[in-house]
């Protein structure tokens, strides 16, 4: 099987599952028991914070461990509308192209009575400066939430200015960096976020964890309350998850400069291949500064089921759309945002190479099977469209 669906998720490397497997054998304690094998997990747990801080560019202070990135979406919002009731900012506002999970949250929001605005995209999923710049005009804005790049296209979002943006008008930036993680350089510290959320099983870690940076200082309330996380997240910490997590960014620190290298010439090479064979395949964000290791493609108005069928018959894994939404007959709310009809939209379908190098030989085999293989990747009725109608 060639795997190309690594931004729903990846295998869990060799080097985590050693850790993991340490940590419920040696630190099985409770971190907040006084005694010594609740001081072993405690060191455990410092440790980890130390090397998952070091990878995200934050201080050890900063993290709150979740449950993974959805958690921490959920903390971010609700919290700063809990956070800033007192000054009556009590409208979110995001993109439009967030992970399910965000928009769900937003929807649910939106029938309680909140303000929730969506910041569109262009033709390419380029968020659209000018339209949140209008959006933030006013002094009732808790929060923006835009992500760091977007899963199904890839197409990287300009957090910096955003964060700018918002500042100047008194609200707090949340970015959801799942999917920048392992692809792309990451300084919470420098990126102007208040917030930021990650996820482990985006970089071979495991599932179930995640993190969330709140900069210092920001008086986030919890979700769940409790003591641990310095109150800002209660119930017992999830060691083995934690350990995984630290040991995954440790590896994604160390091969991420030459993976970036590598998954950019594949995804070129890739892209090239498959527009030189089938000009009128369409690569949305094709324009936009991306991801190294996203290529999103509709095989003119064929539906992406049909599409990803047949891939996998030929051996090829790869997805439409968010895990969690796919297999759903609705089109995607990304590619419906980049202009798609929804017809088009059904159609997408998304490689999404690894992030690391470990599994990297067996995506370069597909990679040039998707090349040079077509009359097996492609259902025979397979006809070019018309020209003039390529999104
Ligand atoms: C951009 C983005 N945000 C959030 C999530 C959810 O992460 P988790 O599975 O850790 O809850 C994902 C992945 O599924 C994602 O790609």
């Amino acid at each position: 099987m060639i795997y190309l669906d690594h931004n729903a998720t990846t295998a869990v490397a060799p080097a985590v599952l050693v850790e993991m497997v340490d940590a419920i054998e040696r630190a099985w304690a409770n971190p907040s028991s006084t005694h010594g094998p609740g001081q072993v997990a405690r060191r455990l747990l410092a440790d980890a914070r130390t090397r998952v801080a070091a990878y995200l560019g934050c201080s050890g202070a900063e993290l709150v461990f979740t449950s993974g990135a959805t958690e921490a979406n959920h903390q971010a919002l609700l919290g700063a509308l809990a956070a800033r009731a007192t000054e009556r900012r009590q409208r979110i506002v995001m993109s439009a192209v967030e992970h399910p999970g965000l928009l769900a949250l937003g929807r649910r929001l939106r029938a309680q009575g909140f303000a929730v605005d969506l910041i569109p995209v262009d033709g390419q999923g380029r968020l659209d400066l000018a339209a949140a710049q209008a959006l933030l005009i006013g002094d009732d804005v808790a929060l923006v939430s835009v992500m760091g790049a977007n899963n199904e296209t890839g197409v990287l979002m300009p957090t910096a200015e955003i964060a700018e943006i918002a500042h100047r008008q008194g609200a707090w930036l949340h970015v959801d960096a799942t999917q920048l993680l392992g692809k792309c350089e990451l300084s919470f510290a420098a990126s102007g976020a208040d917030l930021m959320a990650v996820s482990a099983h985006k970089i071979a870690g495991p599932k179930g964890i995640g993190a969330l940076a709140v900069r210092k200082g920001l008086a986030l309330p919890p979700l769940l309350a409790g003591r641990q996380e310095r109150q800002r997240r209660g119930g017992t910490e999830n060691l083995p998850g934690i350990a995984g997590f630290a040991a995954a960014c440790d590896l994604a620190r160390a091969e991420q400069p030459e993976a970036i290298a590598r998954m950019t010439a594949l995804r070129d090479a890739l892209e090239r291949a498959v527009l030189r064979e089938w000009p009128q395949v369409h690569l949305y964000g094709a324009q936009a500064a991306r991801l190294p290791n996203t290529s999103c493609l509709r095989f003119g108005e064929l539906d992406a089921e049909q599409v990803l069928g047949r891939l996998e018959r030929a051996g090829v894994v790869a997805s439409s759309g968010a895990a969690c939404s796919a297999g759903g007959t609705e089109p995607s709310h990304v590619l419906l945002a980049l202009g798609a009809t929804p017809l088009q939209a059904r159609a997408g379908c998304a490689s999404r190479s690894d992030a690391g190098r470990r599994r990297w030989k067996s995506n370069l085999h597909s990679m040039r099977c998707g090349a040079s293989s077509r009359r097996c990747l492609l259902p025979p009725r397979w006809r070019p469209e018309p020209t003039g109608s390529t999104r």
